[in-house]
């Protein structure tokens, strides 16, 4: 269901109803400036008012239903290396817990589904990405989620797996769950283990921090930039919304993955199981 225009979407701040507009072109432009620059690019504020308390509203609604998994992970989500001395960054483990709302409750013509149907969402994200080939995700529980966290670690120190996240802030915690991120720390040659290591200590001087509000959509390329969301705390919940593009038309996650992330796995996901790699959330 497409949806031409989206009440819960600002015209003024993502203009996507007007993709032939100089508005739409600077936006892209400077999107695509910031992409290049440091691997991040936010639009602030694409939601009404309206907007926002019904994605609230609705993430309210389902977050009971979010599948909770918790684990002790590294920056690159491997197996520890006894080899290795210790300190060295891959034998440094966090605690990490996530829960996530699968796609499939989030029903078609809900807010936040609604937004990821309104026309021009998706060619806008391509813009800004300047991906090719671009698609939808067409895993029925994962297409688009929501990250839901509470009082707790926030989400540690790591490099993404994918190319790109793109995420909207739903509902902000009231202490903590800033998105702090240090720019290319590593190159698809070089790990720079002591860089990283500077992260991980907070000696860092590379590092940025990132305080988005509801409404803000953020693109994030996340393979070479180490980047964590800091420790929450109080009792109003943390929401993101994310929207999750691939380069293969017909790609869904494996059923492990699928267990993993959602506890449970669709007769989908076994039928198209080995025909091609995962897409990772993190
Ligand atoms: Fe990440």
């Amino acid at each position: 269901m497409m949806r031409v225009s989206n009440p819960y979407l600002d015209a003024n701040t993502i203009p996507i109803d007007r993709p032939d507009s100089i508005e739409y072109a600077a936006l892209v432009s400077r999107m695509r400036s910031e992409l290049a620059a440091d691997g991040c690019a936010v639009v602030q504020s694409i939601l009404t008012p309206e907007g926002v308390t019904a994605l609230v509203t609705e993430a309210d609604a389902v977050a009971p239903h979010a599948h909770r998994s918790s684990s002790r992970t590294n920056a690159y989500f491997s197996q520890d290396d006894e080899a290795l001395p210790k300190g060295h960054p891959v034998r440094r483990f966090y605690d990490r817990s996530i829960a996530f709302v699968a796609a499939d409750r989030l029903v078609a013509g809900g807010p936040l589904r609604g937004i990821y149907d309104t026309v021009g969402f998706d060619g806008f994200i391509r813009d800004c990405l300047q991906a090719d080939p671009f698609h939808r995700y067409a895993d029925p529980l994962a297409d688009v989620i929501i990250n839901s966290a509470g009082a707790g670690p926030g989400f540690p120190w790591h490099f993404d797996t994918n190319d790109y996240t793109v995420t909207l802030a739903i509902q902000v915690a009231e202490q903590g769950g800033e998105f702090e991120y240090a720019p290319n720390v590593r190159t698809a040659d070089d790990e720079h283990f002591d860089a990283v290591t500077h992260v991980l200590d907070g000696t860092s001087d590379r590092v940025r921090t990132l305080i988005l509000q509801p409404g803000d959509l953020q693109i994030f390329l996340g393979r070479h930039s180490l980047h964590r969301v800091t420790p929450l705390g109080g009792t109003r919940p943390r929401y993101v919304g994310i929207f999750s593009y691939v380069d293969q038309p017909d790609m869904v996650a494996t059923p492990e993955r699928c267990r993993q992330l959602y506890g449970k796995v669709m007769p989908i996901h076994y039928e198209r199981a080995g025909r091609r790699g995962d897409v990772l959330l993190d």
